[in-house]
């Protein structure tokens, strides 16, 4: 792990969640005030969902909502109306409770049935976007990212051939243990964040994050171990459980 990471261990998830909130309100400012908008890069899963709501509640006022660009960095491959879809878990926990335009908010389209299709879809949304050429890698403001038991990180699982894409933005990756493609963003856009903060919380993360954090096994076994931010901000949000195996 690059010693430029920034480890937050605190006592409970719910402080977990109230530090990152406070990062994504730094984030915003700073976005913000030297660009005119914030690009905000959303995780799946349970985990953030919590950040979501308390985004949507305690931070409601704090955040400039349409200045706000709202992407996921990835999606199962199902449509929005899925109870798996995280298009759908954000616009529940957040989206649907806060102003934001929705020309701000860009959905994958998972729906298609051709994955691979979808991913490309979405990676010239990124292109337009972000005004790229065709080399090149969409700079978010901030990334969110959480980390499985198994390591993986979006939908970036071990042993995946996802994980050695180096030129396209957006991949539609067969994980074999699911029997499924998801779509994610490839490694060249999670390392190219200003600001990486993965969230990571429960005793079921800690063997995992001590691989990652402390381990010398491949990054290939364990994907979170691969996020490392060439010219940006990483920080781990901990709870203690999730910190529990970790030696420092
Ligand atoms: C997803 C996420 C995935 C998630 C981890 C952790 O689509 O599921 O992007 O990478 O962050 O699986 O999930 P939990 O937070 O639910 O443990």
């Amino acid at each position: 792990m690059s010693s430029s990471a920034e480890i937050r261990i605190l006592t409970t998830p719910q402080e977990l969640f109230a530090a990152a909130g406070e990062e994504v309100v730094r984030a915003a400012d700073e976005a913000v005030n030297a660009r005119g908008k914030f690009t905000l890069a959303l995780s799946g899963g349970s985990t953030p969902k919590a950040l979501y709501n308390l985004l949507a509640t305690n931070a409601r006022t704090a955040l400039p909502w349409d200045r706000i660009y709202f992407f996921w960095g990835d999606e199962r491959h199902v449509p929005p109306t899925d109870p798996d879809s995280n298009y759908r878990m954000v616009n529940e926990a957040m989206l649907s409770k806060v102003p934001v335009p929705p020309a701000n908010v860009f959905r994958m389209e998972a729906e298609n049935p051709d994955a691979s299709a979808a991913a490309a879809a979405y990676e010239q949304t990124l292109r337009k976007f972000f005004q790229l050429d065709a080399n090149g890698v969409p700079r978010f403001d901030l990334i969110l990212l959480g980390m499985g038991p198994d390591g993986h990180t979006a939908s970036l699982f071990p042993g995946t051939e996802g994980l050695k894409e180096k030129s396209r933005l957006v991949i539609a990756n067969w994980v074999e243990k699911l029997k499924t493609h998801r779509l994610s963003f490839a490694l060249p856009v999670l390392n190219a964040g200003r600001c990486v903060a993965f969230l990571v919380s429960g005793t079921d993360k800690a063997p995992a994050l001590k691989a990652v954090l402390e381990g010398n096994d491949p990054g290939e076994q364990y994907p979170a171990k691969l996020v490392q931010p060439k010219d940006g901000k990483l920080i781990w949000f901990l709870d203690r459980a999730a910190a529990s195996s970790l030696s420092s």
